[in-house]
Formats: structure tokens, C-alpha cells, sequence
């Protein structure tokens, strides 16, 4: 059996990091899709010259022809406009919604068994937009941002008690904004709940850093957001479900009555493997982290009327 055929549609700073992470992997073909003409096709030829020396035989084209990109087994949407400083994600709602919108009837048309990981934010809302264009069942349909909340938590935990991220396990659910819910029950170091190792002040400190990660590194950066990290926690979404690792990721995904929601995709914790979302786990909240969470689902509603209209 042949190398697995990855689309990444966007071929900006998330998209092209994606692209370049996932052809040194070498365990998929990869198509880079963008409207700009020559940007796809400029940084696939270099993916591919890179290839001989990090030792990949993997294919990459870039095109801005969705025909290049029949029959992939996911498709990465990160097309779009990302934020500015003092932009919130909600600002990019309309021009993205568009984007989305076409990204997707074309991309599915040719390639109506793939799983849609959307990246492009307002991250909830434009995995909504995807799900409702598409009319795909909601196993293939998810959006990457629990994820990257999460190792950003894993990242200033590990920092702060000096040790390795690889103990640290954190679970990030809600929308990916400022409503976004660190449960700090389930977060341990070596097994072993945060609280026991952090005073409840730090714990704080650390989850306000998480909740304004994006924003942190946008100031700093002035003309765009994160793309590191971002590309890390796409890939390695891609990489549990194609080899259908069933790994337990948080993830934007349609609950369907899970954790009280119904109807609205919002982060949760997904097993994945090779059907895309193949459960949404439920883990028992208390009654505070519940409202946090339906709190969280009912900002991403209110979005999602806004954007019904359009789609
Ligand atoms: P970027 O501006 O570097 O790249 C976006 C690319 O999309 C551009 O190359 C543009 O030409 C392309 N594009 C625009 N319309 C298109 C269309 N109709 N079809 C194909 N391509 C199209 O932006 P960046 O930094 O790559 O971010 C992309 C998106 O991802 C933004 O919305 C950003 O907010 C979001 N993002 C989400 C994260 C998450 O955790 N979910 C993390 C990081 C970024
Ligand atoms: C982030 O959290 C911009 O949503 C993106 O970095």
C-alpha cells in the first residue's frame, strides 16, 4: 500500500510548517494548496529538494488546483487571515467564514472520504462551518486547538517545576478563546494532580498564561500568530488517526448530547484513529467545570447563529 495523500490547504506560516513537518515525517504524500499562484508551487519544489537530506521519499506538490488533491485521506484547512495584535479570533469571523466555506465544496467534491482537520479560527465556529458544508457524518469532521492549549499548559508546567513535559498529561476543553476550560482535576505530573506540587496562586498564573498563549505570541510577533506549535498539534492529530493510534486528544468536535451540549462543536476529549473521531470520552466534571464548559459552548453558539446565515 501506497503513502496516505495529506492536503494542507493554506500555504502560509501554519500550512507550510505543516507541510514541512509532514513530508521530513515521510510517511505521507502531501498536496500545499493556495490562491496565491506560485507561493504553493515555490515552497512545494523546496519541500521536495529538502527531501534527499533528512532522508524522505515522500511526495509534495503544491498546486492551486483542488484536481491535485483527489481522493486525500484528511485534508488540513488553515486558509484564511490570522490576527493582528489587539484582534481577537471572533474579528476574523466573516472574511473566514467565506474562505471555509469554498475551501471546503471544493475540497470535498473531490475527496469525499477524507477527515476535514480545520485550523483556520475562530477555530470552533469555522469546524461548525465545515461540518454543515460538507454534510459529512461528525466522525470527519474536527478542529485543532485543544491540543496546542494543552501543550502550551504542558510547556509553562514542565518550565515551572523543571521537569520533563513527557510527565506532564493536561486536558484544555471548551472553545479556543478566552473562554477556553484548563481542568486542573485532570492535569498531573508524574501521575500525581497539580495541586500537590503548586500553590493554587501559580496554578492560576499558569492557566491565565495558557488562555492568552495565542495572544502572547502575537504581540510579540506583530504581523501574524503561532505557527510552531500549531503545526506540531495538527500533526500529530493526522498522525494518531492515520495510524489509528486511538489517542485521547482534546479536540473541537459535534457533541451530540455529550457533556449536556447538543449541537455545538467545542472541545472535548476525542479518541482518534482511522474513522476520525471515534468517541467522544466523557469524563465526569463537577459542577463548576460543567458550567465552565457549557458557559465556554455558549459563546461558540452565539457565533455559530451569526454565521449560519452566510453558510
Ligand atoms: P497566513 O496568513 O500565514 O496563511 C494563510 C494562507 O491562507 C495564505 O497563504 C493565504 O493566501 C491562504 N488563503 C486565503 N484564502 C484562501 C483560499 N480561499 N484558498 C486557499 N488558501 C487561501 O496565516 P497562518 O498564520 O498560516 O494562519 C492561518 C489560520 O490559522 C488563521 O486563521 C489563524 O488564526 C489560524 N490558526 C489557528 C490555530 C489554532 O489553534 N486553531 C493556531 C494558529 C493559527
Ligand atoms: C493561537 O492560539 C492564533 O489561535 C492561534 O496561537
Amino acid at each position: 500500500m501506497g503513502r496516505e495523500k495529506i492536503t494542507v490547504v493554506g500555504a502560509g506560516n501554519v500550512g507550510g510548517t505543516t507541510a514541512q513537518r509532514l513530508v521530513e515525517a515521510g510517511c505521507y504524500d502531501v498536496v500545499l494548496l493556495d490562491v496565491v499562484d506560485g507561493v504553493p508551487q515555490g515552497k512545494g519544489l523546496d519541500l521536495s529538494q529538502a527531501c534527499p537530506l533528512v532522508g524522505s521519499d515522500a511526495r509534495i506538490e503544491g498546486t492551486g488546483d483542488y484536481k491535485t488533491t483527489a481522493g486525500s485521506a484528511v485534508v488540513i484547512i488553515t486558509s484564511g487571515v490570522p490576527r493582528r495584535p489587539g484582534m481577537s479570533r471572533e474579528q476574523l469571523l466573516e472574511t473566514n467564514t467565506k474562505i471555509v466555506k469554498t475551501v471546503v465544496q471544493q475540497a470535498v467534491a473531490v475527496s469525499p472520504d477524507a477527515i476535514l482537520l480545520v485550523v483556520t479560527n475562530p477555530l470552533d465556529v469555522m469546524t461548525y462551518v465545515a461540518y454543515k458544508v460538507s454534510k459529512f457524518p461528525r466522525q470527519r469532521v474536527l478542529g485543532m486547538a485543544g491540543a496546542l492549549d494543552a501543550a502550551r499548559f504542558r510547556t509553562f508546567i514542565a518550565a515551572e517545576l523543571r521537569v520533563s513535559s513527557e510527565n506532564v498529561h493536561a486536558m484544555v476543553l471548551g472553545g479556543h478563546g478566552d473562554s477556553m476550560v484548563p481542568l486542573i482535576r485532570y492535569t498531573t505530573v508524574a501521575g500525581v494532580p497539580l495541586s500537590e506540587w503548586l500553590p493554587q496562586d501559580r496554578i492560576e498564573a499558569l492557566v491565565r498564561r495558557t488562555r492568552d498563549g495565542g495572544a502572547e505570541i502575537v504581540d510579540l510577533l506583530k504581523t501574524g500568530s503561532a505557527y510552531y506549535a500549531p503545526s506540531a498539534s495538527i500533526v500529530s492529530m493526522v498522525d494518531a488517526m492515520l495510524q489509528d493510534s486511538k489517542k485521547i486528544v482534546p479536540c473541537a468536535a459535534l457533541c451530540q448530547g455529550e457533556y449536556g451540549l447538543n449541537g455545538v462543536v467545542v472541545g472535548v476529549p476525542v479518541k482518534l484513529g482511522r474513522q476520525g473521531v471515534e468517541e467522544i470520552v466523557r469524563l465526569s466534571l463537577n459542577e463548576k467545570e460543567q458550567a465552565a464548559l457549557a458557559k465556554s459552548a455558549a459563546v461558540v453558539t452565539e457565533l455559530c447563529s451569526a454565521v449560519d446565515a452566510m453558510i
